[in-house]
């Protein structure tokens, strides 16, 4: 039997480089030789990826926090169950656009639902499932929405007011304190190859720790 993949999750607000650094995560596991699947939250399967939908779509009806926390994490049963246990129990690492660490930071520091609840579903749904490793990529909340903004129509988050997102960041830190043996912090604020570097240096450290 393969040797379990290490589960490696990027977090972080609105623009702050995730899409762009997971890029530089794929390359140097190319470059590696290591066999990985890239997937997101909410979504990385059909159905959860329709539960993505509804979860972004802009809508008339306001969405009640306690339905958004269900959705996401009936999105992460699904994702767990059909893409993240079968590729780790195959050797394969995992690459995850945002995990459980955005639900705390969005449903729980956002939306302001207790953490207890979602701690609890997070107990239900993962059991022994979580992140090896978390890059938690962090820029001041202008530098992030000022680039996120420039892809045009909103989703239903990014419409959210400046203090949703200032809780999102804050809550991210505090959870990145409070854990540092699986938190990494990258400052996303720099020039995107000094970012990289650390990246790479970061995975390296990990995989050495397998
Ligand atoms: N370090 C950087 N310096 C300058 N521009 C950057 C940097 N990192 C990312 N960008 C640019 O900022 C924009 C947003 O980056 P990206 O899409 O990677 O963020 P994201 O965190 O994935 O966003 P989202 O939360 O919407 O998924 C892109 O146009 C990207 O090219
Ligand atoms: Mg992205």
């Amino acid at each position: 039997m393969s040797k379990r993949g290490l589960f490696i999750t990027v977090e972080g607000g609105e623009g702050v480089g995730k899409s762009t650094n997971i890029a530089v995560v794929e390359s140097w596991l190319q470059e590696q030789g290591i066999a990985y699947r890239r997937t997101r939250e909410p979504g990385g399967t059909p159905l959860a990826e329709e539960i993505r939908q509804l979860l972004l779509a802009p809508r008339d009806e306001a969405m009640a926090p306690m339905a958004e926390l269900l959705l996401v994490f009936a999105a992460r049963a699904q994702h767990i169950a059909a893409v993240i246990e079968p590729a780790l129990a195959a050797g394969q690492w995992v690459i995850c656009d945002r995990f459980t660490d955005a639900t705390y930071a969005y449903q729980g520091g956002g939306r302001e639902l207790p953490q207890a609840w979602i701690a609890r579903l997070e107990d239900l749904v993962q059991r022994s499932l979580h992140p090896d490793l978390t890059l938690l990529l962090d820029a001041p909340l202008e530098v992030g929405l000022s680039r996120a903004g420039e892809r045009g129509e909103l989703d239903r988050f990014e419409q959210e007011q400046r203090v949703f997102f200032e809780r999102v960041r804050n809550c991210y830190l505090e959870r990145a304190a409070a854990e540092p043996d699986r938190f990494r912090l990258v400052d996303t604020n720099r020039p995107l190859e000094l970012i990289a570097d650390d990246i790479r240096a970061l995975l390296s450290a990990a995989r050495t720790g397998q």
